[in-house]
């Protein structure tokens, strides 16, 4: 007979011997210092000894806060453990207006939407906005691609963070047979903070652009809300460019130690995405306590204390690094230390984790070749003696592996 299954061990020895071959390992919690255990399949979790965490996107470490579990437990308690239904059935309540309240106030826009995750939020407002053409970062996340994928005709890919290339682009576009058709929406797609990068989008060089084309930006904030701007508003409010972006978007898993994802624009914008946007629309709207825990996460960050204490961590880290003799590239929260093979990040990661700290190598193809480094990533809950710990252990695993 015929096969026609999907020879699924096949494939997984091909993902071996291509290197690309993933392994899930569980964590005993989330909290800055834990213990992991290796794949254990089906099998029981044997933890191991407690190890550092250098490679979270829990920014401020709100996620073990006491002050986000107990606003997660009385959404529970009082909302109740899953929003039961779509938002447009009977799944919307007082605490999803209220977080959308909030996110709006933050990001200086009249409203916000959640959704289900950031993946969600992008996939979902692509779709619905379907651009005839989208020009998009090279380096943006695949849920903008995917998005792209599925809701744009023509997707355009500009230069990283380059808004010369994105201008050539546009003019080529404008001047094309099919740039001259009237009413074609155009899209810009950017990440805010490059999260294998660490670097930021030039937004209002991007918006400048854009706008000299009657184009729409929308940016993803997914790295940088409660992190940069005064009001942890993000890298728009940090560069003051909220009223020339007119799509924020960015997810709650990050720095606000939640789950789910958000979109802030003006009203029209919102209402068209809650009617529209079929990750909106076809899923059960975000579970009562990530919300309750999204919404304290979010007024603890914009009182600006973890915010603070995570860039101290941060320019520690940073100098500490290139003392060492590394280089870190980036001006963010993340800090790629540079390697370059790949065989010699996946040594340096292996001595590093010797040494206590968690801290991942990031290779192709997820990053060009020769550009393999290990991705640090700080909590504001890390104290002085763990960034001690993380250097010290940088520059014994750097020297070990001949790096250094
Ligand atoms: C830039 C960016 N956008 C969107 C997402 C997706 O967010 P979520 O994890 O909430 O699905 C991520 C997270 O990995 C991200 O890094």
């Amino acid at each position: 007979m015929t096969d026609r299954g999907f020879a699924l061990d096949d494939r997984l020895r091909e993902r071996e011997a291509r290197d690309l071959r993933r392994h899930l390992n569980p964590a005993e919690s989330v909290a800055s210092k834990t213990r992991f255990a290796d794949d254990p399949k089906s099998g029981a979790i044997d933890f191991g000894d407690p190890e550092l965490v250098f490679a979270a996107n829990n920014y401020l470490g709100l996620a073990d806060d006491g002050r986000v579990q107990r606003a997660a437990e009385t959404a529970a308690r009082t909302v109740g453990t899953g929003a039961g239904a779509s938002r447009l059935v009977t799944g919307d309540t007082a605490l999803h207006r209220a977080l959308e309240r909030d996110l709006a106030d933050c990001k200086g826009t009249e409203r916000a939407l959640v959704f289900s995750s950031g993946y969600a939020a992008n996939v979902g407002t692509i779709d619905a906005l379907g651009p005839d053409v989208v020009f998009s970062d090279e380096l943006n996340h695949a849920s903008i691609i995917d998005g792209c994928r599925i809701g744009a005709t023509e997707t355009v890919v500009y230069d990283h963070c380059d808004p010369d290339d994105l201008a050539g682009r546009m003019a080529a576009r404008a001047d094309s047979e099919a740039g001259n058709v009237d009413g074609e929406s155009w899209l810009v797609l950017t990440d805010t903070v490059f999260s294998m990068d660490g670097d930021l989008a030039p937004l209002p060089e991007l918006c400048a652009v854009a706008k000299e084309y009657g184009a729409w930006v929308m940016a993803d904030e997914a790295h940088a809300t409660g992190v940069f701007g005064e009001d942890g508003g993000g890298v728009v409010q940090h560069q003051g460019v909220a009223d020339r972006v007119d799509i924020q978007l960015g997810t709650l898993s990050k720095a606000l130690a939640s789950q789910g994802g958000y979109v802030a624009g003006d009203e029209a914008l919102i209402e068209y995405l809650l009617n529209a946007a079929r990750t909106f629309v076809f899923s059960t709207g975000l579970a009562p306590p990530a919300a309750g825990a999204a919404r304290e996460a979010l007024r603890i960050a914009r009182e600006g204390e973890q915010r603070d204490r995570l860039w101290t961590t941060v320019e520690q880290l940073r100098d500490g690094f290139e003392a060492s003799g590394y280089e870190v590239a980036g001006e963010s929260h993340i800090l790629p230390v540079m390697v370059g093979d790949r065989r010699d990040a996946l040594a340096l990661e292996t001595a590093v984790r010797e040494r206590g700290v968690v801290a991942p190598a990031i290779r192709p193809p997820t990053v060009p070749v020769g550009t393999s480094r290990l991705r640090v990533a700080p909590m504001a809950t890390h104290t002085d003696d763990d960034v001690e710990t993380c250097l010290s252990a940088f520059a014994a695993a750097g020297k070990a592996v001949e790096l250094l």
